[in-house]
């Protein structure tokens, strides 16, 4: 087997953790549809991170994996031109991780900031396990195991991008003679292995939830879901809390519930026009923005609720396992030819294997 065809590559993932929402949607996971059409793209599903905090719960890991993948196929991710990629599948990032572990600094890897967050957030204390935070490096052998120009991600990931472009850089320079002096973008030209690549974050970096106040967030239990149905939409929106009191008081047009209208309404006229009457006080109540934005997330949810009635039940999940094997077949090419350049580079080129799924 030959890898996809010639054009430029991504690679990006999620820890199955539950259902998308729509902070997903704005923030990373719509980058990665509309992006297959230019780009040889990989999403991986890192059921293997998942463990590095729920060892105990194999059950969830792999129900919530399923789901994940029910999840990017109703929001347009074509199984025909991307691989969908199972992490514990493809043996060269495991090993890729351990070499990398050993270009990094412990002392670097704990001031990543985002690891310092989830210990935080998810009150991990000292408690945390190795695995855990060998998952960062496990990312960065994640991402360079397909050489990707780009990464699209939502912002919490960049500083695991930036350790990544760091390792690459290292790498390259280590191992390939790389001149420390070159532009990171010509890496590749200069001899190294992995290109240095590009975090790609979405167009709104963080979508409040429908509590008004936090970050979008399942733990925070403010999430409007892409798996929602057209009632809970609504529901889930009427929440939104602005703190106005009435349709002819001057409304903020940078509060909560228009940080949905930006997001979400396409017409922009229609944006401009609720912006002005609200600002104005003009007999607009939040009400009816409320109906409206409801309205603009059902448009967008609607044809991915189609979509994803087919990958329902027992038959669809044989159709998503079958999706997953395929897309990790031709993912596991990529990585195979990646972890051999990168063995040649270290001289343990010894002799060569094959690889094959069944
Ligand atoms: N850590 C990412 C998250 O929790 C998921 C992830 C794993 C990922 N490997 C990746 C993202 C590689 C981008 C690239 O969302």
């Amino acid at each position: 087997m030959t890898t996809t065809n010639d054009k430029p590559r991504i690679l990006t993932g999620d820890t199955p953790t539950g259902r998308l929402h729509l902070g997903h949607w704005v923030g990373s996971v719509e980058n990665r549809v509309r992006l297959q059409d230019e780009y040889d793209c990989y999403f991986l599903l890192a059921n293997m991170h998942a463990f590095t905090t729920r060892a105990e719960t194999p059950d969830d890991i792999r129900t919530d994996t399923i789901e994940i993948v029910r999840d990017w196929l109703a929001a347009g991710v074509d199984p025909e031109r991307s691989c969908i990629v199972l992490q514990t599948e493809i043996p060269a990032i495991a090993e890729m991780t351990w070499y990398f572990a050993m270009l990094l600094g412990y002392g670097r890897l704990m001031r990543n900031p985002t690891i310092k967050t989830e210990i935080d957030v998810k009150g991990l204390g000292d408690k945390y396990s190795f695995g855990f935070l060998m998952y960062a490096v496990g990312q960065i052998a994640d991402i360079l195991a397909f050489r990707p120009q780009y990464v699209p991600v939502g912002e919490d990931q960049i500083p695991h991008i930036e350790m990544c472009r760091e390792i690459a850089r290292k790498f390259d320079q280590l191992y390939c003679g790389v001149d420390p002096k070159l532009d990171d973008a010509d890496y590749v030209q200069g001899g190294g292995v992995f290109p240095v690549p590009e975090g790609l974050v979405g167009r709104v970096a963080r979508l409040v939830g429908v509590d008004g106040v936090n970050k979008m967030s399942k733990s925070l239990n403010n999430c409007i879901y892409l798996s929602d149905n057209e009632k809970q939409v609504k529901k889930k929106v009427n929440k939104i809390f602005t703190g106005r009191q009435s349709a002819t008081e001057p409304g903020d047009t940078t509060n909560s519930l228009f940080q949905y209208v930006d997001a979400f309404i396409t017409d922009e006229g229609r944006v401009a026009e609720l912006k002005r009457k609200y600002a104005a006080g003009d007999d607009i109540g939040d009400g009816h923005v409320k109906a409206e934005v409801a309205e603009a997330i059902n448009a967008l949810l609607g044809p991915m609720r189609e979509r994803r009635a087919e990958f329902e039940g027992p038959s669809g999940e044989a159709t998503v396992i079958d999706i997953i094997k395929s897309g990790t077949q031709r993912a596991n090419v990529v990585a195979e030819e990646t972890l051999w350049m990168a063995k040649e580079a270290m001289k343990l080129d010894f002799f060569p294997r094959n690889l094959s799924l069944s």
